[in-house]
């Protein structure tokens, strides 16, 4: 099975997070929520086994699901993954089945207009789309090092990477926007386009090149763009903890909190049955 990856903020919280005991999300977005739209999970095929978290996103399974398909796959242990509200009704429940909750997320969303002003590029950067392969190659680097060191981020390969993102819906390289600055990549985003809004899956500047209003230009001509394409309003998530500024980052383009969403955890180790 493919797992959701869930390493930083920009990879979504499932859509429609129930307060209920029953579940998390209940319609699937098809950013992340695999768990949730393609059904119980099968185990995963031999070359596919790089991650130990399994993603399951019902309540009442996920543990034992996670088990039985570490069981199957020889792993030691696996981590089932669940949302919930902040406060939500599950959560004595959760917490008394041993999981714990490890992140609090804001899912943002923010109105597009085709026609908004775009900061002026500086005459050393150079925007454009990664539609080759060798640009989306130099994406997946600066987001790489972008995001090295943030919690639980898990570095892919450019290969798994790409594989990953093709795999997602609304999937298009001509969403994805490069800023080199004197001919060395600085900083990238990827947005989608969802079947009922954008989405900016990935925002991410070199450490070296912030504070210089790259990942704003980025993000504002990505904004754009979904306008363009007829995308009336976009969305992202941002991991409360992040302290780069993201937050900010995207409010100063319009962005505004919608709902926060906590991220619950269940490890679960194949030598107890
Ligand atoms: C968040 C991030 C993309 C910002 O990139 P950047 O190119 O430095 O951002 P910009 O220079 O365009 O900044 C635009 C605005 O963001 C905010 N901002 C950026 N960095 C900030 C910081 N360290 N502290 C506070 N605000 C910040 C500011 O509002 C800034 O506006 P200003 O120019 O008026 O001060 C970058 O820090 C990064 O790559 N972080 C790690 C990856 C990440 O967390 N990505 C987002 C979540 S997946």
């Amino acid at each position: 099975m493919r797992v959701p990856d869930l390493s930083s903020g920009s990879k979504g919280i499932p859509g429609r997070l129930s307060a209920a005991a029953t579940a998390c999300a209940t319609k699937a977005t098809s950013h992340s929520c695999a768990g949730c739209s393609r059904g119980p999970p099968t185990p995963p095929p031999a070359d596919d086994l790089t991650s130990p978290t399994l993603a399951y996103h019902w309540l009442a399974l996920p543990a034992r699901r996670a088990q039985e398909v570490a069981l199957a796959v020889g792993w030691a242990t696996a981590t089932a993954v669940t949302w919930q509200l902040p406060g939500g009704l599950a959560a004595p429940a959760l917490r008394e089945r041993g999981w714990a909750d490890v992140r609090r997320f804001n899912h943002l969303r923010g109105d597009l207009n085709p026609n908004t002003v775009i900061p002026t590029t500086p005459p050393e950067v150079l925007v454009d789309t990664a539609t080759t392969h060798p640009q989306a190659r130099k994406v997946h680097n600066v987001l790489e090092a972008a995001l090295a060191g943030h919690w639980e981020h898990r570095p892919k390969t450019a290969d798994r990477f790409l594989a990953d993102e093709r795999a997602a819906v609304g999937h298009d390289q001509s969403l994805w926007f490069l800023a080199a600055v004197a001919g060395r990549p600085a900083a990238a985003v990827i947005a989608r386009r969802l079947p009922e809004q954008g989405w900016i899956g990935w925002v991410g500047t070199q450490p070296e090149h912030r504070g210089r209003g790259l990942a704003r230009l980025l993000l504002t001509t990505a904004m754009t763009e979904l306008a363009r394409r007829g995308c009336l309003q976009a969305a992202l998530d941002v991991d409360t903890g992040n302290h780069s500024g993201a937050r900010r980052l995207y409010e100063s383009v319009g962005f505004r909190v919608e709902y926060q969403a906590d991220q619950w955890r269940f490890t679960t180790t194949t030598s107890v049955r």
